[in-house]
């Protein structure tokens, strides 16, 4: 008997109440098609490590490419699930790596399964006489060329019994509906996958120094992550010291870290899929200077007072409301700004320097999937939702204001799970206090 590869993530069972989930939301007589992703050429004859789609992988916790999953509901409301997937092949699998193939990988993972050599008949006996097509138009043009000529085959052969689908439903907004609230695996795993990046930015924090490179601190970080067991970030690492800092999605990391400068890590470890959204801001030389101090200390007012926000109930008008005061309040007292407090609230002043969002869902996707706004309202936080709030004031060369602050860009960023009661912060043991982080960085923690 052929070896075990590996298992899925969670039980069988968790994925299949997820398919069951997102089955009774389809209309009778539907089929839907989920793609994994695929792989993407990096030079010549290598590829980028593989990740899987975030919807497929939601959906079955297969972690293979080229693999298609067909679900279908009949007239009746009965469901039939089909995994496509690689055929085992001795050659590729000495090469290239294991595979499961159909046998095990129906075993495993509890999905009827055959091979992809069947993908062109089986897509087209699942869409033939369904009313409505649900996919993701657009996402994988190789799955759009087969959806089309499938269609075409449908469309132009009447005669042998055939009958195209005369609706496609986007499957996005629906799937994305259901990963909004993450079950209670996911919240163990998002758990764990913030555990180990909160650890990983203490250990930054611990070993900065100036004169390394910024691509040191972040070897660092990832080092951490794999060492815990997260092969990967869910994004690429932001490391940027200094006016770095002031760049929003830097990732050059090519710089030396200077003494006396801030430096602003942005890093999540991603576990089994799921990643933690971290930022932190710190001295490379483990003291802040008093007017680094009192505009990181305006941050992180408006990161506690957003947070506080985060509650069933509220939405994220009352986050960003929370923290444009504290921001209008502490860039008032602080003269970057001038004016009177209402009036800088209310034209939104403190936004010259708060260049962006103030946070976003978190989940497989570091910007997870999940609308918003509900008719054009914001919608309610609900116990499930996990998000991050992560307040910035970035003040680059040359702004309006006293040439002190030049240079200078802090954001702390946490990842908070809404529970029945407000929230839990995830990602809190990421130290952020003024004299913790020193203190940390003292060797006196
Ligand atoms: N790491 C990307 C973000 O914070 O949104
Ligand atoms: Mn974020
Ligand atoms: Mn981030």
């Amino acid at each position: 008997m052929a070896s075990i590869i590996k298992a899925p993530v969670f039980d069988t069972a968790v994925y299949a109440g997820r398919r069951a989930r997102l089955m009774a939301k389809l209309p009778e007589n539907s089929v839907l098609l989920v793609s994994s992703a695929t792989e993407i050429t990096r030079s010549r004859d290598t590829e980028f490590a593989f990740r899987q789609d975030s919807d497929f992988n939601y959906l079955t916790g297969f972690p293979e490419p080229d693999a298609l999953l067909i679900l279908q509901k009949s007239a009746s409301g009965e469901i039939t699930e089909l995994l496509l997937c690689r055929p085992k092949d001795e050659l590729a699998e000495i090469w290239q790596g294991r595979r499961f193939g159909p046998e095990q990988a129906a075993q495993q993972f509890a999905l009827p399964a055959v091979s992809n050599e069947q993908l062109t008949q089986e897509v087209q006996n699942a869409l033939n006489q369904k009313t409505t097509l649900v996919y993701s138009q657009g996402l994988y043009s190789k799955l759009d060329d087969l959806v089309s000529s499938t269609l075409a085959t449908l469309r132009n052969y009447p005669k042998k019994g055939y009958l195209a689908p005369s609706q496609q439903l986007d499957l996005r907004p629906i799937i994305a509906e259901l990963r909004l609230f993450k079950d209670e695996a996911e919240i163990g795993l998002l758990q764990q996958a913030c555990k180990i990046s909160a650890d990983a930015h203490k250990q930054a924090m611990r070993q900065c120094k100036a004169g390394m490179w910024e691509f040191q601190l972040e070897a660092i970080i990832r080092h951490h992550f794999a060492m815990q067991g997260a092969r990967e970030p869910g994004y690429n690492t932001i490391v940027g010291g200094g006016e770095n800092g002031c760049i929003l999605h830097y990732t050059d990391n090519n710089a030396e870290l200077q003494h006396g400068d801030l430096v602003l890590i942005d890093a999540g470890g991603e576990l089994a899929g799921y990643t933690a959204d971290i930022t932190r801001t710190f001295p490379v030389s483990g003291k802040f200077s008093p007017e680094q101090a009192a505009l990181y200390q305006v941050v992180l007012n408006a990161q506690y007072a957003a947070c506080a926000a985060v509650k069933p109930g509220n939405s994220t008008k009352d986050t960003v409301a929370a923290a444009i005061f504290e921001l209008t309040k502490g860039l008032l007292e602080l003269g970057i700004l001038q004016g009177e407090l209402e009036a800088l609230i209310k034209e939104q002043a403190c936004k010259k320097y708060f260049i962006h969002g103030l946070g976003h869902w978190l989940g497989l996707d570091v910007h997870d999937v999940g609308a918003y706004k509900v008719n054009d309202v914001e919608r309610p936080f609900e116990p499930g939702m996990v998000l991050t709030i992560e307040p910035g004031l970035y003040i680059p060369k040359g702004s309006a204001c006293e040439q002190k602050w030049w240079g200078l860009a802090v954001r702390i960023e946490d990842d908070l799970l809404v529970i029945k009661d407000g929230h839990l912060n995830l990602t809190d043991t990421a130290p952020k206090e003024i004299a913790a982080i020193e203190a940390l960085m003292a060797g006196l923690q």
